[in-house]
């Protein structure tokens, strides 16, 4: 079975890949190939990020790999956090001080002028060539938190195609399905399934 890399230390993220791609590809995690340090994560667009990490991958250890990064581009805000999502509020994968901040900062936007969306890219770098695939998905940034699901500003984002609930409100299957990581990984499962 062909390997294939996932530069991510979430494992939550592993297990999904895993799931979906099991049949076709032994997903390799970064502990799986000995890779303990802190992958360079410093360029300012998330395709760049995506693309640094697959990189150092490829370079440092020679595996086909693909990586993953999302922000949150929020309208009002010229679309930050944007690249800077996980540290927005000063401290790293703080995500009651990150919502804290873009409410702070929204508190005078009025509800027509809070649409925002979140991306994600995926880069997948493979047989010498390099493929990048993006999710998105459209939605409004509240006022106040809603539910307790999800992760990161989940329970501050209401999708548009939904039915008022945040992402927060919903089950996580329900979320994936227009999720713009789902979306994203559902064009790189499609292209590797083609191959
Ligand atoms: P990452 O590139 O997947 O690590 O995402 C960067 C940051 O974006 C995270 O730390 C979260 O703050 C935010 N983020 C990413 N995906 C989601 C999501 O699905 N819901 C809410 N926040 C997210």
């Amino acid at each position: 079975m062909k390997q294939i890399v996932f530069a991510t230390n979430n494992a939550h993220k592993l297990e999904e890949l895993r799931q979906i791609m099991g049949e076709r590809f032994e997903v390799l995690s970064l502990a799986d190939i000995n890779c303990h340090e802190d992958i360079p994560e410093d360029k300012p667009t998330i395709e760049g990020n995506a693309r640094q990490k697959a990189e150092y991958i490829r370079e440092h250890y020679g595996y086909d790999c693909f990586s993953d990064d999302t922000g949150l581009e929020i309208d009002a805000l010229d679309g930050e956090p944007g690249v800077h999502s996980a540290r927005y509020g000063g401290v790293a994968h703080d995500s009651e001080r990150n919502i804290d901040k873009v409410l702070r900062l929204m508190a005078d936007v009025p509800m027509e002028q809070r649409t925002a969306h979140f991306r994600t890219a995926i880069c997948l770098l493979m047989d010498g060539e390099e493929h990048l695939f993006e999710g998105r998905v459209e939605g409004r940034i509240l006022t106040e938190r809603h539910g307790t699901g999800g992760f990161g500003y989940d329970s501050i984002f209401q999708p548009l195609e939904g039915d008022g609930r945040t992402f927060a409100q919903m089950q996580p299957e329900e979320k994936n399905a227009i999720s713009h990581r789902g979306r994203a990984v559902a064009k790189l499962v499609q292209f590797l399934q083609a191959l």
